[in-house]
């Protein structure tokens, strides 16, 4: 069954708000080559992340922890952001109230120029001071020492990421979930809707009268509680709703002189 009607109906539903909020997973950056979490070859298929997730496992063995990182990290960096992320940069400017929660590590999205942005589940370029708590920004691939160590108190650094069992920065979460409960529409796009708080922040927003619009190649438990869920690549999606917004909004542009 061809999409294209859902796309018309999206298209002309965002050409009539202001306040939109977008919530990413690994999906989206799926296309650029990296792989997910959960999928066909998803990361959790052929690693434990109790061991190598978890602050149990990383203060039991930092230098395995380390080398999974930095493995993740060589294939992180020559990645390029995608279609989808390129749209999301240029929907920004377009829409008076756009903010991008994203629970990737890879950065992609703020390549792609997306400056709104949330890191629930941290940042894979940041290392933090397990003494101090400092943050130092790190592209370095591979890593020269491994574990990285503190250069002010030689305390282990580790990945400025959240990790099972952790909870995410009080602050980010607050504000995501005022994002979510106070936008029109929320976009959900590549995530499987099973990792919390993450997947509840939708139903925040339907909750608060809100629309959910679902991108995502398979059903996950979110799509029963979607106003519109569409099935697909999030690159190619994204793309073909930013073509009917231009086709209505050119329209309008008409319409008005
Ligand atoms: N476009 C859109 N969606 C896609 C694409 C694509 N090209 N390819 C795959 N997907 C979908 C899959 O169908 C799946 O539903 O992306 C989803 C990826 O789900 P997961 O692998 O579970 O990743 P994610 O939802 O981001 O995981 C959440 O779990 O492991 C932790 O901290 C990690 O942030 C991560 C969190």
């Amino acid at each position: 069954m061809s999409r294209k009607p859902k796309i018309k109906q999206v298209a002309e539903m965002l050409s009539q708000v202001d306040r939109v909020t977008v919530l990413t997973g690994s999906g989206i950056s799926a296309e650029s080559g990296i792989p997910t979490f959960r999928g066909e070859e998803g990361l959790w298929k052929t690693y434990q992340a109790e061991e190598l997730a978890t602050p149990s496992a990383f203060f039991k063995n930092p230098k395995l922890v380390w080398e999974w990182y930095d493995w993740r990290r060589g294939l992180m960096a020559p990645k390029a952001p995608n279609s989808g992320h390129i749209r999301l940069a240029a929907w920004e400017k377009i829409f008076s109230t756009f903010t991008l929660i994203t629970q990737n590590i890879d950065g992609l999205h703020q390549k792609a120029g997306t400056t709104k942005i949330l890191e629930l589940h941290g940042n894979i370029w940041k290392l933090r001071c397990t003494e101090e708590g400092t943050l130092i920004e790190n592209q370095e691939v591979p890593l020269e020492v491994i574990p990285p160590l503190c250069s002010e108190c030689k305390a282990l650094l580790r990945p400025h990421v959240v990790w099972f069992g952790e909870s995410l920065e009080t602050a980010i979460l607050q504000n995501a979930i005022q994002l979510s409960s106070s936008c029109e529409v929320i976009l959900v796009i590549g995530t499987s809707s099973v990792v919390q708080p993450a997947a509840s922040l939708p139903l925040a927003t339907a909750d608060a009268g809100g629309k959910i619009i679902e991108i995502n190649p398979e059903v996950t438990p979110l799509t029963s509680y979607a106003d519109f869920s569409i099935r697909g690549k999030a690159g190619e999606i994204l793309l073909e709703i930013d073509e009917e917004l231009n086709r209505i909004n050119r329209y309008k542009g008409t319409a008005s002189q």
